[in-house]
């Protein structure tokens, strides 16, 4: 595996297979890049799937074991089955999806080889959805969440972002998992920082706190790991659903603890979800020179909190003199 000057080893990837998405979610970072496309035809700058292939070829070579496919929608991609049956064999293969396909989807993926499944779903009901979302497809969404249990990728991560728009939700989102077998819910906390609208931002310490008190069993575990809250079920048998939070806001730990290298739909290599100093073209790149950029881009990353950006004398991050005009 490669490691990075921190001693983050690179276990896994993220690749955005398109920009174009059905919804239009207010908080929407597109992986950084700012806003998505509609659902509108493909643009030749999307990586092909042989492209995607090969890149994924050479990540398996450095032991990277994991990928995450997101967008935009990754969903209109309809090469995504062929993508993940040609993912190679032993990495574990998840999807990031707006929920919207699954139906009649979901079994043909699962064939295809995929593991695993986030859902992005931040309301219950039919108008917050909306408000959120900019889409009336919430029926979509929720028969996408049981045509993916149904074909096995149990269980399912419902992703839902956190901020002044969702935080009145949260109560009935994790009574929500808590109630059906074979969910989970990720709790991400919004950044602003690629989305606009700081004055968005909730005070993630907040839910923290609420969720530890709502909690039959609160599961810390390695060191830095993400805590699991456990709501709503028995406590002898960790029955009840399980409730994780994301926070990676001037949180230096998480940054430390990150291992994941990403590529753009346009098939950047791109070291950190909140840089695009650092992007790297694969272009038309024969695969010896994908493994040397691959060897570049993780030689160079940085964690964002705590390197990249340190806090100043009054607190506020700010970008660390030795990056600027590199
Ligand atoms: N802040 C936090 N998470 C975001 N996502 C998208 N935009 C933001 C943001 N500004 C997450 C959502 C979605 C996934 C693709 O990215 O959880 O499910
Ligand atoms: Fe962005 Fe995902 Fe919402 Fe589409 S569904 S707008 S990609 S957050």
């Amino acid at each position: 595996m490669l490691v990075d000057q921190f001693g983050r080893e690179v276990s896994g990837v993220r690749v955005s297979l398109t920009d174009r998405c059905n919804f239009d979610c207010v908080y929407c970072h597109n992986e950084g890049l700012g806003d998505t496309r509609g659902p509108m035809e493909p643009r030749d700058d999307e990586m092909t799937t042989d492209d995607v292939v090969r890149f994924l070829e050479v990540a398996a070579e450095f032991d990277v074991d994991a990928v995450k496919f997101t967008g935009g929608e990754p969903m209109l991609r309809e090469d995504l089955e062929e993508i993940v049956r040609r993912t190679p064999d032993g990495m574990e293969t998840s999807l990031t999806t707006n929920g919207t396909y699954l139906p009649g989807r979901a079994p043909d993926l699962v064939d295809a080889g995929l593991d695993r499944v986030n859902v992005s779903q931040d309301a219950l009901d039919q108008e917050a959805f909306a408000e959120v979302t900019k889409s009336g497809e919430y029926e979509a969404v929720i028969e996408g969440v049981e045509a993916a249990l149904s074909a096995g990728l149990d269980p399912v991560k419902l992703n839902m972002v956190v901020f002044e728009g969702t935080a009145g939700y949260v109560p009935e989102m994790v009574d929500h998992v808590a109630e059906n077998d074979g969910l989970q819910l990720q709790l991400i906390e919004y950044m602003p920082e690629l989305a606009g609208r700081p004055e968005w931002a909730v005070d993630i310490q907040r839910v923290h706190d609420w969720l530890e008190d709502q909690a039959d069993h609160v599961e810390q575990r390695e060191m830095h790991d993400r805590r699991r809250y456990w709501v709503g079920g028995r406590p002898e048998d960790e029955s009840g659903g399980m409730v994780e939070i994301v926070d990676p806001v001037g949180n230096a730990d998480f940054c430390a603890n990150c291992h994941r290298v990403r590529v753009t739909h346009e098939g950047y290599l791109k070291g950190c979800l909140n840089r695009n100093d650092d992007l790297r073209s694969m272009g038309e790149m024969t695969k010896a020179e994908i493994r040397e950029a691959f060897r570049e881009t993780v030689h160079e990353r940085v964690p964002y909190y705590g390197e990249y950006m340190i806090k100043d004398d009054d607190g506020d991050w700010t970008i660390n003199e030795e990056y600027i005009g590199v």
